[in-house]
């Protein structure tokens, strides 16, 4: 475990970032893993897991999430589970808000916004995933495990064209350096915020906050499995509301998008990253 990070002693970052636990390893398998096995022996909420790099970083659907040495910011935080399983869509949308929040504040005028359920973008392209597990309280495990990935360095040379199509680092977007623990600061504030009470349903405020940074409002939206139609925004139990051609209005409350007008995306991007 280090005892520094970016030059500071972990203890101080502990104390600027008002967390009850800070840990930061070099190298760890997962973030994710670290905090539930850190949930399982009764720790508090808001306990953080960062990792310099992960060797078997998670993204949703069992997919592989790549976290290079030092590129990002890999980070777990134990957050109050919600006590419906409607709370499995709220989760991921209201930690994004958190990471989109937290991107703004340190790249102002980058435009963040959220991309159901999980994603935050900076213009079409990824920029921080979201990987929410055991978002549904199970007595006596009252607190999910978020996990946030944001893309800080810009990606290496070799990073196939496919992958720079959709993905983007935000030191690409700022044009100069990004202080990781700055962004870590904004970003664990925001989770305080928005993460603080175990609500499964979204306040009127907060949705107004998504309505803000929504990437697929007015899009047209495919779900694996054939719904389609207009994106009109997220019910306030973090449903994606959409209208079909025909103006029924049908509420996708999980799942995967196959296909969003005018956004690229591969086969394992779809899907909600919150598993329970
Ligand atoms: C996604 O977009 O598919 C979600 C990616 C989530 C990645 C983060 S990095 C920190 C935490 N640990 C993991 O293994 N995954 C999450």
């Amino acid at each position: 475990m280090l005892t520094h990070w970016e030059g500071e002693p972990v203890e101080v970052l502990r104390g600027l970032w008002e967390v009850p636990l800070l840990e930061i390893h070099a190298s760890i398998g997962s973030t994710n893993d670290r905090a539930e096995e850190l949930r399982a022996s009764g720790a508090a909420p808001f306990t953080a897991v960062l990792a310099e790099e992960q060797t078997s970083g998670r993204g949703r659907s069992g997919s592989r999430w790549v976290s290079e040495p030092g590129r990002g910011v890999w980070l777990s935080v134990l957050a109050p589970a919600t006590r419906s399983p409607a709370g499995g869509t709220v989760l991921p949308l209201l930690a994004g808000l958190a990471v989109a929040g937290a991107v703004e504040e340190v790249v102002p005028g980058a435009e963040a916004r959220v991309k159901w359920p999980n994603d935050v973008l900076v213009g079409e392209r990824k920029v921080a995933g979201v990987l929410c597990e055991r978002a549904v309280a199970r007595e006596p495990a009252p607190l999910a495990v978020v996990g946030v990935g944001v893309n800080v360095r810009p990606l290496p040379p070799n990073a196939p064209n496919e992958v720079r199509r959709r993905a983007v680092a935000l030191e690409e977007v700022a044009g100069e350096r990004v202080s990781r623990v700055l962004l870590t600061g904004r970003l664990l504030r925001g989770i305080r915020r928005l993460l603080g009470t175990a609500s499964a349903r979204l306040d009127p405020e907060v949705r107004r906050e998504l309505e803000a940074r929504d990437a697929l409002r007015g899009r047209t939206v495919e779900a694996e499995g054939g719904l389609r139609g207009v994106a009109r925004g997220v019910d306030d139990d973090g449903a994606l509301v959409l209208e079909e051609a025909d103006g029924t209005v049908q509420r996708l409350r999980s799942g995967r998008l196959a296909r969003v007008e005018g956004m690229r995306m591969t086969p394992d991007e779809g899907g909600s990253a919150c598993t329970s």
